[in-house]
């Protein structure tokens, strides 16, 4: 068995090693800048360019005397040297390629991993080493979750407040989603359009698509901070500290808050296309996210604005008024030649047009998403039990993440093909900085990997945990916070008990520093 993960879809070992010198030269029909390696004139190892092969496939031959790899581009020459570092293990002081015959290709083409930079500002090094990773792992698709209520994290030229007031909150949600505890210091945090041209410059030379998601009508509360008008009724708020769902938020909502915008005014309609068009100017992705979950319809109920859009379509209810929104976006987006992705949620409407791509996150069973699945539209799969990276190993472990199948979600067997992939998602109201961000995504991001990338006959657990062993080798020379088995593999069901209920109220913490102890003592 070889030592790779995400698992390559046809490998023939053979006998013997080829020998790696000292400043190697490869001649590549392929520009190998991005990473750092030599071309020029060799026999030895040899990157061609084949037409014959889809843009991410390749093939790669190692022999006694010769590396060969053939790719049609980037991507696929870019992936086979990916597996010949882990063949090789060349950063961690090996120098033998076993030889071998690999013919490999991925089984999904939306590999995707997200990060939620609202709730926490993680900043452009974070970002640069996750897709580090993510080129590492093949995943191609970084879902950049810009925008939410506790902070907007993206300059827009035409609405300078969005940054100079809606990036920073006065204080910080703690302790869990029943907790009422807070940090009362300023937070913030936000990405110049440079920095978002350097990101998707930086992702895209490693076949990564960055896709923002900027929400609408929801989870807008830190844009109405800014812009009260955005609201159907203009109350004067600002960027809250506590986060969606919790007790506090819920409290706070009886306040008289809201977090919606108001779809009923020309004016924010306005906003909506004038944001979408200076974020498009920016991504050049064939897709856009809005969000559209969570959105509470109490404030369109009896907005004048909203019920006269209602009444002059004709529309049947508040949530095909979501859906007549969702469609004008459609439309402007299909203009620019992308399309719109949202939560499962905006699958409700029954005026929604079916280009949408739905991204299946509900722990609930969702007969919409399926509905929308089974009747020939897409979707990406991020099913809560199994992507939702942020909830504690003590709730969902890795196995979780690994024994995803879309057919357990009512996906028929003819259906499949319209899966567009699966994507992890990074949400970070209890993610505050790097050691616990390593630790939700470490070893799920490879779990994540072997699903996305590996064919289904190759997608073994226990064939996997051996080679997750072996990968333990990267994380230490990466520097990782990754979870050790004991954490990221629960056995007593008292100790994930504990887990989960602190994780709800009084320390999100816990596992981080469970695996702190687990390492002082040897455990891997
Ligand atoms: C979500 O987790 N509300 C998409
Ligand atoms: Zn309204």
């Amino acid at each position: 068995m070889l030592n790779i993960i995400p698992y390559p879809s046809d490998c023939r070992e053979k006998q013997g090693y080829f020998e790696l010198e000292e400043n190697e030269v490869i001649k590549s029909d392929f520009d190998l800048s991005v990473f750092g390696l030599k071309t020029g004139e060799s026999d030895r190892f040899i990157i061609a360019k084949n037409d014959k092969l889809e843009s991410e496939e390749y093939t790669l031959t190692v022999s006694k005397d010769c590396i060969r790899i053939e790719a049609c581009e980037n991507a696929g020459a870019y992936y086979a040297l990916q597996t010949l570092r882990q063949l090789s293990r060349c950063e961690l002081g090996g120098k033998k390629i076993p030889c071998v015959e690999i013919k490999d290709k991925p089984r999904f083409e939306w590999r995707g991993l997200q990060l939620d930079e609202s709730r926490h500002f993680f900043g452009k090094e974070e970002v640069k080493r996750l897709l580090d990773m993510m080129f590492m792992m093949k995943l191609n698709r970084f879902h950049w979750h810009l925008t939410d209520d506790q902070g907007w994290r993206i300059e827009i030229k035409k609405y300078p407040l969005l940054t100079e007031i809606g990036s920073k909150r006065k204080y910080t949600h703690i302790n869990g989603w029943q907790s009422i505890s807070t940090i009362n210091e300023e937070y913030g945090g936000f990405y110049t359009q440079d920095d978002i041209r350097e990101i998707v410059d930086y992702a895209q030379k490693r076949n990564i698509m960055v896709i923002p998601e900027i929400d609408f009508p929801a989870h807008c509360a830190s844009a109405i901070a800014c812009y009260p008008w955005l609201a159907c009724r203009e109350l004067e708020r600002e960027v809250p500290g506590y986060f969606g769902g919790s007790i506090p938020e819920r409290v706070y909502k009886m306040w008289d808050w809201n977090r919606t915008i108001c779809v009923g005014k020309e004016k924010t309609i306005n906003f909506v296309f004038d944001i979408i068009d200076e974020v498009c100017s920016l991504f050049p992705a064939p897709y856009f996210h809005i969000g559209g979950d969570e959105a509470p319809k109490n404030e369109w109920k009896k907005c004048p604005h909203c019920q006269a859009v209602i009444k002059e379509n004709g529309l049947k209810n508040e949530e095909d008024l979501q859906g007549w929104f969702n469609n004008k976006i459609l439309d402007f987006l299909k203009d620019k030649g992308k399309r719109l992705i949202g939560w499962n949620e905006i699958l409700k409407a029954g005026n929604l047009d079916k280009s949408v791509i739905g991204q299946y996150w509900t722990a609930k069973r969702d007969k919409n998403a399926e509905n929308h699945i089974n009747s020939g539209g897409n979707l990406i799969m991020s099913n809560h039990k199994s992507f939702y990276f942020d909830i504690p190993y003590g709730k969902y472990p890795l196995k979780n993440t690994y024994c995803f199948k879309p057919e357990k979600f009512n996906v028929r067997p003819e259906n499949i093909k319209n899966v567009l992939g699966v994507e992890g998602e990074n949400w970070t109201e209890w993610i505050d900085g790097r050691e616990k961000l390593d630790l939700c995504m470490y070893p799920r991001v490879q779990c994540l990997a072997e699903v996305a990338w590996s064919a289904e006959k190759d997608v073994n657990w226990d064939n996997f945990l051996k080679r997750l062993d072996s990968f333990k080798d990267y994380y230490r020379y990466l520097g990782i916070n990754y979870a050790v088995d004991k954490v990221s593999m629960p056995t007593n069901p008292f100790t994930r008990l504990h887990i989960n209920a602190k994780f709800m109220n009084g320390d999100t913490h816990l596992e981080v520093k469970l695996n702190k102890k687990y390492i002082a003592k040897g455990e891997k």
